[in-house]
Parts: C-alpha cells; sequence; structure tokens
C-alpha cells in the first residue's frame, strides 16, 4: 500500500472516529456494552473528543491528558455549575464542600479530613467490615445460589460508609434501605419521595451533631471552622450525599466487577483462593480494568489547549478514568485484566488534588469481603452461556451476577 492511500485510510477512520464522537453520551444506556471499544478508537484518532451530548463537551481519553486535566484545578474546575451530581432538591444551588471545591479552598477540607481517610485510619475499619462480610457470606453459605450484586456486593459499602460519618450502628441498616430504595426508584415521584426521606435522615444526623463533640466525619465537619467559616447545613448535606455516594456505590459496584472476574475465570479463582495473599493485586488490577468511577467532570475557567484542542471558559470536560486506564502507551494489553502487572500508577482513582480520599478504606473493603467470600465460598459459578450486562453511567458495575455453588 502507498504512504498516500495509507495516510488516506487513516483520516477516514480519523472522521468516522470524530463523527461517532459527536454523539457519543456516556449515560446512554447502549453505551454499557461498546464503552471500551469506542473509548479506544478516540484515544487513537481524537484524543479529546467533542460530542454534542448534555449541552455539549469534550471527552478526554489518553492517560497523559485526564492526568493533566487532574492535576491542573486553576485551569480545569471541579464546581459543579452544570449539576454534574443529582442531589435532594434542597441543595439546589450550594456548593459542595470538598468534591465541588478548587484549590485553596478545597484543600483545607482535604487538609481537615485527611486523618479519616489515612491507611491507618482506614485499618481501624477492619473489624466491622469483616464481622458485617461473616455475617452476609454466613447467611448465603446454606442457599447455594444467590444473585451476589443485591444480596452481596450491595450490602456491606453503605454500612461502612454510615460508620465512618459517625452512624450508630442500628441507624446503618435505616441509610442503607435509603440508598437502595433511592437506587432503585422506578418513578420520579418514588425518587423524589425517598429523596425527601433521605434528606430528613441525613440533615437530622446533621443537625444532632452540632455542639457535641465525636470522632467521626460527620461529628467533626458539623463543629469545625473549615477554611474560615463553620459550614452550613445544607453544604453538609450536599457533602454527606455525595460522600455516600463516593463511599457506596463505587464500593459496590468494584465489588461486582473483581467477583465478575473471579466467576469468569476459574483458573484466576483457584489461584486466589489458594493464595490469598494475592486479593491486594486482585483488587488493584480490578480498579485498573474495570473502574468503578467511569468518568466525572469538570470545567474550563481559562482559555487552554489540551493535546491541540483549544478551550474555553465554560466548556465541559469529560473524564473517562477507564480509558486513561486501558491506555496503550501506559499499559499495553490494556484490555487484558491480568494478575501480576507491573506495579504502576493508574486512574481508576482519579489523580491530582481530588484523587479518592477513600481509597485506603476501599482497598480494606474489598480485600477483607473477598477474604470472607472465598473462605467460605470458594466455587461459585455463573450459569452456561451468561452474558454479563454492564450498567452505565458516570459509575459502572455488573447488573446482575446469578451464582450457583456446592452446598
Ligand atoms: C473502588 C472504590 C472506589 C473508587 C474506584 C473510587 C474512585 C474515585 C475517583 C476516580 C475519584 C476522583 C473523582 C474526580 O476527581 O473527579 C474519587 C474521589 C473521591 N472518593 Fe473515591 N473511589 C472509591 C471508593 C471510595 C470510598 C470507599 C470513599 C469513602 C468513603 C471514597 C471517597 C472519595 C472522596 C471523598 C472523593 C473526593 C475527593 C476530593 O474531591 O478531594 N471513595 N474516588
Amino acid at each position: 500500500m502507498s504512504r498516500t492511500s495509507d495516510l488516506t485510510g487513516r483520516d477516514v477512520e480519523a472522521a468516522r472516529a470524530q463523527e461517532q464522537a459527536r454523539t457519543f453520551d456516556h449515560l446512554h444506556p447502549a453505551v454499557a456494552d461498546t464503552v471500551h471499544d469506542t473509548l479506544s478508537e478516540f484515544r487513537r484518532h481524537c484524543p479529546v473528543a467533542h460530542s454534542e451530548a448534555h449541552g455539549g463537551m469534550f471527552v478526554v481519553t489518553r492517560f497523559d491528558d485526564l492526568k493533566h486535566v487532574a492535576e491542573h484545578g486553576e485551569t480545569f474546575s471541579s464546581a459543579a455549575e452544570v449539576g454534574a451530581v443529582v442531589v435532594a432538591p434542597e441543595t439546589g444551588g450550594v456548593i459542595a464542600p470538598l468534591f465541588e471545591q478548587d484549590l485553596t479552598e478545597h484543600a483545607a477540607w482535604r487538609r481537615h479530613l485527611q486523618p479519616f481517610f489515612t491507611p491507618r485510619a482506614a485499618a481501624r475499619h477492619t473489624d466491622y467490615v469483616r464481622k458485617v462480610a461473616a455475617e452476609v457470606v454466613a447467611e448465603l453459605a446454606p442457599r447455594g445460589a444467590a444473585d451476589f450484586v443485591p444480596d452481596l456486593c450491595a450490602r456491606i459499602p453503605p454500612l461502612v460508609v454510615a460508620s465512618l460519618m459517625g452512624i450508630p450502628e442500628p441507624e446503618r441498616p435505616v441509610l442503607a434501605s435509603l440508598v437502595r430504595r433511592l437506587s432503585g426508584a422506578t418513578t420520579e415521584q418514588e425518587a423524589a419521595a425517598v429523596g425527601k426521606e433521605y434528606t430528613e435522615f441525613l440533615l437530622a444526623q446533621i443537625r444532632s451533631r452540632r455542639g457535641r463533640s465525636g470522632e467521626d466525619v460527620l461529628t467533626s465537619v458539623a463543629n469545625s471552622e473549615i477554611g474560615g467559616k463553620v459550614a452550613s447545613d445544607h453544604e453538609l448535606l450536599k457533602f454527606a450525599f455525595l460522600l455516600v455516594a463516593a463511599g457506596n456505590l463505587t464500593t459496590t459496584d468494584q465489588l461486582a466487577s473483581i467477583l465478575l472476574q473471579l466467576a469468569q475465570d476459574s483458573a484466576l479463582r483457584a489461584r486466589v483462593v489458594a493464595d490469598v495473599a494475592l486479593i491486594p493485586q486482585l483488587v488493584e488490577e480490578s480498579v485498573r480494568h474495570e473502574s468503578a468511577v467511569a468518568a466525572t467532570g469538570r470545567t474550563v475557567v481559562t482559555e487552554t489547549e489540551l493535546a491541540g484542542v483549544a478551550l474555553r471558559p465554560g466548556d465541559r470536560m469529560l473524564l473517562t478514568w477507564g480509558s486513561g486506564n486501558r491506555d496503550e502507551r501506559y499499559f499495553p494489553d490494556g484490555d487484558e485484566f491480568r494478575l501480576g502487572r507491573p506495579r504502576k500508577p493508574h486512574l481508576g482513582w482519579g489523580a491530582g488534588a481530588h484523587r479518592c480520599l477513600g481509597l485506603h478504606l476501599a482497598r480494606v473493603e474489598l480485600r477483607v469481603i473477598c477474604e470472607e467470600l472465598l473462605a467460605v465460598i470458594p466455587d461459585f459459578a455463573l450459569p452456561d452461556g451468561f452474558v454479563p450486562q454492564r450498567t452505565y453511567g458516570v459509575i459502572r458495575g455488573v447488573k446482575a451476577l446469578p451464582v450457583t455453588w456446592p452446598v
């Protein structure tokens, strides 16, 4: 083939990828099955691709560009004026401390919260996670069958995040049930009704902590001047909503991806069962390979350029973390799940100032739940011919894992 026709072929592919990017919508159900192939095309041909979805956005797909955006909060803001997250009506217009702040305000919150999220602080949750995981696994074991998504993955993370926030043990199932009902709501009316109940629950938790002392996250932020002021009830409400979402949906979906991998690959499962010291590697490779946080947003605040694309204030950026984690420049055969890959930083926990604050806690949860499960149910299988259905959107998981095991 001549050099000219080769170039032409590449141009045609690039034009096709750009056309595909124009309608790319990460929230559309059809994306669930095709997202990795689509983003791989964008990485090759239009790494900062423009989509017209959601009022227009630039889809950032390469490792270096994602890292650059995440590390430059002065240019790419986390403030979500266009409603990147759906929360209770009471929080409309309120900036969520930490999550939606930039630079010095963000740094003040981050510094304040850091002690609750160090590796040592995360390790203090080990016994509680183990206790709850052991109870859930003991309840499931004699049944010989379960859908691991609702019956296991979704049950533990909301209790752990409730514990982190200092919600007393008897009330933690209330939070777990509100979260479950909210994500399972099928109509707008139902979502609004559960949202109202959820708001009331969290507001009561926040208000009851004012003027009290305590060792938990919510008591601490309700009684401290952070960045020069005490946060209002509604700021704390939005913070609490986002903390629950950050700690719960992510860990639930990541666990589902890990268990899907183990169910589909019996050799991998046998290896991990035989050597549980491999579990931390299993967890980390899953966060790289199928990052539960598929995409989050930023807004451009000053004129700039990324991968040759001119950006103006107000432009929205979609950071596709999972795409960066399969960028062939950093992760050869990135589509493959492989234990024992050379250790390298990946983007499954994000990057820069907003890099996941809860990553040590997430690692503890995922490791301990896997340990407890594999010790009692080492041999679970999906039905023959089972085709997993992925969930889609900002968070990426698995719809169902209908497994059986010998009893
Ligand atoms: C496997 C589970 C998890 C994954 C894959 C994950 C991933 C991420 C990612 C990618 C970000 C960065 C978002 C951005 O910059 O736009 C983030 C932020 C954050 N995560 Fe996690 N996360 C997980 C679990 C947790 C847990 C268990 C907690 C705590 C309970 C947590 C708390 C947070 C917080 C507070 C932030 C915001 C940090 C900031 O804005 O400074 N995460 N997470």
